[in-house]
């Protein structure tokens, strides 16, 4: 959830740091710092708020040097103070950290050191470990294994810590020297010529360097300007995999827009473009997918599917059950990747398990790919980010292929989710009942997906006039019904993260036993109601709001004709295929959602308490 970088090399360390950091604010953002080496002692500046602030303090403080660690915090233990922020100096001035994680073991830790006669500044998990490797550091003077002692110490440090980190540290005695290491939290080298850097992110490197090695878990770097060195937890050496990154520091920019979030909302065409190239089959009647590594045969025995993932990505997978089941008839269960880890499912014989994350990163999401993997089962993913830790994990997958989505609020990689949810249940209904005429429509509709994106975003001036009627409001419904339900929930989830409206999703029909309560001329209802054969169903459902005098916005497709006076406000969005339909219709609820949270003058792309990938429990 934290941010991290380090850097060694030939430039102005802080600059580069502090652009890092700002790349990567979205992952965190209630506190930052960065560190520094200067004629032997560390020199810090950190502060609560933004990563500006840290800027000014570190201009202040003249900070300066080639060579720096710096962080982003989202706070797990203890409050939001400039103390509590990172990094860390050990009490006796050698040890200089910074940690993403959290250290389980850390107050029997912290009794040891104390002890020890080791003081704390901070209230942090991470202090006790900052100190706990200056104490092995202090204590180990030669190292017996060819390591440098830095090293070594961090080595003995890890031996003795549980819990999940990903850290950067500086020693006093070890000048243009970064020690790094991971556990849960993700990590990544820079090579870059004549400097190295570590992030928590690919976005912090990709300006220097697109030369990259995706850190494992149980792997210890050591870095300097001109090298670096890889080995395990028990001292093993490690043979290095050199990775390109495929994209540039301008995907991650944000333009001419206002926010990640509304660049990310009109790049959704192209996007979907990217997501499905080159993955429709040569007769054109299914879909391909690379990287599955599971032959078509184990495909065609499976009889059961199982997909787990967290917030938005979990709304895709409900979306992809209703169309695998629909168009493939096999039956799909959804969970919450927290629940679905500690809830002991049972699984078939014969069922398939897949993950879906955008960042490959949430923790909870990695936990249920391991525990299906414990159990023996092959796990597939769905994921955004190249070389992620659940990417690394899984069996085989699917990336989405959308480049980096920086706002916090997920849109362009929940809409391809959706389209490779789709495609999914094309490619595995193909192998059963679906026929090559029908199979050939689908795909031409998948096809046309991304015009269709484009046409509704050109409802994006009317949907900002709406949401300026609507943005005071308190309370907010979404109801959709059958693969519209999702979307529902998706629409709710969307509002409350960016604009901190209480909004909640249901099924259409399912409002009249128990929300309908909350009806009232303050809490409008998102209706959506696409032409289909249960249009005068969820008309009755409208109707029943607004004999209780709720305001309704409808989201209605072309074909679609609403009793005059029915819906306060209308948003036709284009006919569509069904498999296409839930991607074109969360349009609107995206566009909506930001305009509401940009009228209610809120930090769209950073709301309140959130992180953009969650990587604590
Ligand atoms: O990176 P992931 O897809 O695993 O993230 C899962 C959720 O944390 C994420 O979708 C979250 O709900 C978003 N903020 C929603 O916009």
């Amino acid at each position: 959830m934290c941010g991290i970088v380090g850097y060694v090399g030939k430039q102005k360390a802080v600059p580069l740091i502090i652009e890092g950091l700002k790349r990567l604010e979205y992952r965190g953002y209630d506190s930052a710092g960065v560190a520094v080496l200067h004629n032997g002692a560390f020199e810090v500046a950190k502060k609560i708020g933004r990563v500006t602030n840290v800027e000014l303090q570190a201009a202040k403080q003249k900070l300066s040097g080639t060579y720096g660690i710096g962080h982003t915090r989202w706070a797990t233990h203890g409050g939001v103070t400039d103390e509590n922020a990172h990094p860390h100096v050990s009490s006796d001035g050698r040890i200089a950290l910074i940690h993403n994680g959290v250290i389980e073991n850390y107050a029997q830790i912290k009794r040891f050191l104390l002890s020890k006669n080791y003081t704390f500044k901070s209230e942090t998990d991470t202090e006790v470990l900052c100190n706990l490797v200056a104490y092995h550091y202090a204590k180990e003077p030669v190292a017996t294994n060819g390591d440098s002692r830095f090293v070594e110490s961090v080595r003995k440090t890890l031996r003795h810590t549980e819990g999940t980190y990903g850290i950067v540290i500086m020693a006093t005695d070890a000048p243009g020297e970064l020690v790094t290491a991971r556990k849960g939290s993700p990590l990544i080298l820079g090579l870059g010529d004549g400097e190295s850097l570590v992030a928590s992110d690919v976005s912090a490197i990709v300006s220097r360097t697109q030369s990259v090695v995706y850190l494992k878990d149980g792997e210890i770097a050591h870095l300097t300007a001109n090298s670096f060195a890889i080995t395990t937890l028990d001292a093993g050496t490690v043979e290095p995999v050199v990775d390109k990154v495929t994209w540039s520091i301008t995907d991650a920019d944000m333009g001419s827009h206002s926010h990640f979030m509304e660049k990310e909302i009109f790049e959704q065409p192209t996007a979907l473009e990217n997501a499905m190239r080159g993955r429709f089959s040569e007769d054109g009647s299914t879909a391909n997918f690379g990287g599955l590594n599971i032959s078509a045969n184990e495909f065609r025995g499976v009889d059961r599917l199982m997909f787990c993932a967290c917030g938005t990505a979990l709304h895709a997978c409900m979306v992809t059950e209703h169309l695998i089941e629909r168009f493939a008839r096999i039956p799909v269960e959804c969970d919450y990747a927290s629940e679905f880890r500690y809830r002991n499912t049972p699984l078939f014989r014969n069922s398939l398990f897949f993950v879906m994350s955008q960042s490959g990163e949430t923790i909870d999401t990695l936990a249920a790919l391991r525990e299906a993997k414990r159990k023996g089962y092959k796990v597939l993913a769905i994921n955004n980010v190249v070389g992620s830790t659940i990417a690394r994990e899984a069996d085989g997958g699917i990336y989405q292929h959308v480049g980096p989505e920086v706002g916090v609020a997920s849109t362009k990689a929940f809409t391809s989710q959706l389209l490779i949810g789709a495609m999914l249940a094309l490619y595995l209904a193909r192998m059963r009942d679906m026929s090559f005429s029908d199979g050939t429509q689908m795909v031409q509709a998948l096809k046309g997906t991304p015009d269709l994106v484009r046409k509704a975003l050109l409802q994006a001036p009317h949907i900002q006039n709406i949401a300026k009627r609507y943005a005071k409001a308190t309370d907010m419904l979404f109801l959709g019904r059958l693969s519209l339900f999702p979307i529902a929930l998706e629409g709710a989830l969307k509002l409350k993260e960016i604009s901190y409206i209480h909004a909640e999703g249901y099924p259409a029909a399912e409002m009249k036993h128990g929300p309908i309560a909350l009806i009232s001329e303050q809490c409008p209802s998102v209706f959506f109601a696409p032409n289909n054969e249960i249009f005068n169903k969820v008309v009755s459902s409208m109707q029943e709001i607004k004999a209780r005098k709720g305001p309704i916005i409808a989201i209605i497709t072309e074909k679609a004709e609403l009793p005059a006076g029915l819906a306060d406000e209308v948003i036709v969005i284009p006919e569509c295929h069904e498999a296409v339909l839930p991607i074109v219709a969360s349009i609107p609820v995206q566009l909506l959602s930001y305009y509401i949270a940009v009228e209610r003058g809120c930090d769209v792309d950073k709301p309140r308490n959130l992180a953009k990938s969650v990587t604590v429990e």
